[in-house]
């Protein structure tokens, strides 16, 4: 038996992914760009293993056998046995531990949990496949860009194999070979940079965003005219402002990405919503913090859900933190703390 363990940590998109030109190969209609978490807070962690004496290929998702019959699953390792058949067959991988040749004729089992809500907005999906495809390529030896194969498991999980900031290319390739994920800078280069995670609800959301974007595509005009003619200029901006580590330009475009997607969302029909109460709460305290500043301090994003990441720089923290205890202070229940509706999470953007 040969077995592999890695972490992958979460990525918070600033320019949103939101649709889909090719459901099979997972090829987005747009480019986005996310900043990976570090890895000791929100990750998810997956043991690969090859035997002989395994009878078929199963996997265990949070301590529960899950069915590997998902498509995603199935192409996931379909194109990982099919790049490490190519390492074989030049003669390649050989070189210690479990041949190439037993690992391809063995079955697979795998491991996965996170240690944090599954499916809550939270970008679950994009840790996961990024830890299982990143195990697997160790595990058959398989080197080379390997974002590709972690976009067929799920779309945002490209951008979580790099630490930093990361941009996934759309591409324009019909077979998917140009639509990988590529590292725009490093984690050491903005180490100012922070992320706060307010949990409204770690409820699994009404519509994965999956469902939801595929009705977006479908029924939303705005969100074409987003993907052709907004999220190219944004991209070039966003870049910009993160080399130069201009947080003003930074700040305002994730926030008016972020808008953006939900207000595709909304004209969506039927409309998908995943702001709640609390949510919009969280975007008009900022607005007021920041006006109250007079210049930008602080950035909201939202994902498929009604979580809030905050971006903003270290010295904030302290200031946003006491606000966000100000506005939903701390109750008590059953002799435990909790804030109202909220849990905060302070994370450094860092990959080791
Ligand atoms: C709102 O990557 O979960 O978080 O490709 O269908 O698995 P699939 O979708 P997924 O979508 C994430 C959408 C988002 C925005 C983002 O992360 O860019």
């Amino acid at each position: 038996m040969d077995a592999v363990t890695c972490t992958a940590p979460v990525n918070i998109a600033v320019i949103k992914y939101w649709g889909k030109r090719d459901e099979a190969l997972i090829l987005p209609i747009n480019s986005s760009l996310s900043a990976t978490l570090s890895q000791e807070q929100l990750c998810a962690k997956t043991t690969v293993a090859v035997s002989g004496q395994f009878t078929r290929d199963r996997m265990w998702l949070n301590g529960k056998e899950e069915s590997l019959e998902n498509p995603r699953y199935q192409n996931v390792l379909r194109e990982i046995r099919r790049r490490a058949r190519k390492r074989k067959i030049a003669g390649e991988g050989e070189e210690k531990g479990t041949s190439l040749s037993d690992a391809l004729s063995w079955h697979v089992h795998i491991c996965s949990v996170n240690n944090f809500p599954t499916a809550a907005g939270l970008a679950s999906s994009a840790a996961g496949f990024s830890c299982l495809v990143y195990s697997l390529a160790k595990l058959f030896k398989i080197e080379g860009d390997i974002s590709e194969i972690a976009r067929q498991g799920s779309g945002s999980a490209c951008r979580s194999l790099y630490g930093g900031f990361v941009s996934w290319n759309m591409g324009e390739k019909d077979d998917g070979t140009d639509s990988v994920a590529e590292q725009l800078v490093t984690e050491n280069h903005w180490p100012e940079l922070r992320i706060l995670i307010l949990v409204v609800s770690d409820q699994k959301k009404h519509i994965g965003s999956s469902a939801g974007m595929g009705v977006s595509v479908k029924t939303s005009e705005l969100l074409r005219y987003r993907a052709e003619h907004i999220v190219p200029r944004r991209m070039k901006e966003i870049e910009t402002a993160i080399q130069n580590k201009d947080f003003q330009t930074f700040a305002k475009i994730t926030m008016q990405d972020s808008n953006q997607l939900h207000a595709s969302c909304l004209d969506t029909y039927p409309p998908i919503i995943y702001l709640n109460d609390t949510s919009k709460q969280i975007m008009h305290l900022v607005h007021k913090y920041n006006d109250f500043c007079g210049q930008i301090k602080v950035a909201y994003t939202f994902d498929a859900g009604p979580n809030a990441c905050l971006y903003l720089l270290e010295e904030e923290v302290a200031g946003v933190l006491a606000m966000v205890n100000h506005c939903f202070p701390p109750i008590e229940q059953n002799g435990d703390q909790h804030i109202r509706g909220l849990q905060v999470e302070e994370l450094p953007i860092q990959k080791d």
